[in-house]
């Protein structure tokens, strides 16, 4: 099993390359966004817990998100791999999946960083909110939050794997075939 996590802030084009990805490797994808929106669609009572805070731009509980992808690697035992994608987003969560995957002999193979500067971010996420319905996207307040939220809790994760010598940086700023090309040279070299 080859486990990859995709990470970056939002507008890095994580969700973009994530499609392409799952085709192309059968990858199971596990992003938390899509699965907390999808408990959102649907009115449950975690989907209604997370929707004022991801209106706000903030994270939901660690405790939410770890036991979303506890369940996930519970129901998928037979994958090629899982590709993680705004998961982690904390320390605390990335010490979990150590946790979760240690548990069933299963380890991270590599950790994509995508790296956006901001200003392109920003421009991305005002495009998407045409047509995606984020009310996250919607409002420059709560972008600009996000992008906040991300530095402070999120970019310690990138230290994190760092520290363990996992992260490979790719250029985000580029077309979306081209950035694609880079992440798949990186994770051919990186299964070898
Ligand atoms: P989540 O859904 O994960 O959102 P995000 O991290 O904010 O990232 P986005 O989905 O906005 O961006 P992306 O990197 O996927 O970019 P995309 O490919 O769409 O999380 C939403 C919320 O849920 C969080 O704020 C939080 O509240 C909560 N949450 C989720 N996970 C959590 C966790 N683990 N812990 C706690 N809370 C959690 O691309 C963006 C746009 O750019 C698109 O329009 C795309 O077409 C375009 N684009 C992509 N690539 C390119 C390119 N190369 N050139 C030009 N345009 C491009
Ligand atoms: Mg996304």
């Amino acid at each position: 099993m080859f486990n990859v996590v995709l990470f970056g802030p939002p507008g890095s084009g994580k969700g973009t390359q994530s499609e392409k990805l799952i085709e192309e490797y059968g990858f199971k994808h596990l992003s938390t966004g899509d699965l907390l929106r999808k408990e959102m669609k649907e009115g449950t009572p975690l989907g209604l817990e997370a929707k004022s805070l991801i209106e706000a731009g903030k994270l939901v509980p660690d405790s939410v998100v770890i036991g979303m992808i506890d369940a996930a690697l519970e129901a998928n035992p037979d994958v090629p791999g899982f590709l993680f994608d705004g998961f982690p987003r904390t320390v605390g969560q990335a010490e979990a999946l150590d946790k979760l995957l240690q548990g069933r002999q299963w380890h991270i193979g590599i950790v994509l960083f995508m790296q956006v500067n901001e200003e392109e971010l920003i421009k991305r996420l005002v495009g998407r909110a045409k047509t995606s319905g984020r009310l996250d996207d919607a409002d420059p307040e709560i972008q600009k939050k996000r992008q906040d939220v991300y530095k402070q809790e999120t970019l310690p994760v990138a230290e994190y794997y760092a520290q363990k010598g996992m992260v490979q940086k790719i250029d985000g700023e580029a077309a979306i075939e081209v950035v694609y090309g880079r992440i798949t040279a990186v994770i051919e070299a990186a299964k070898a």
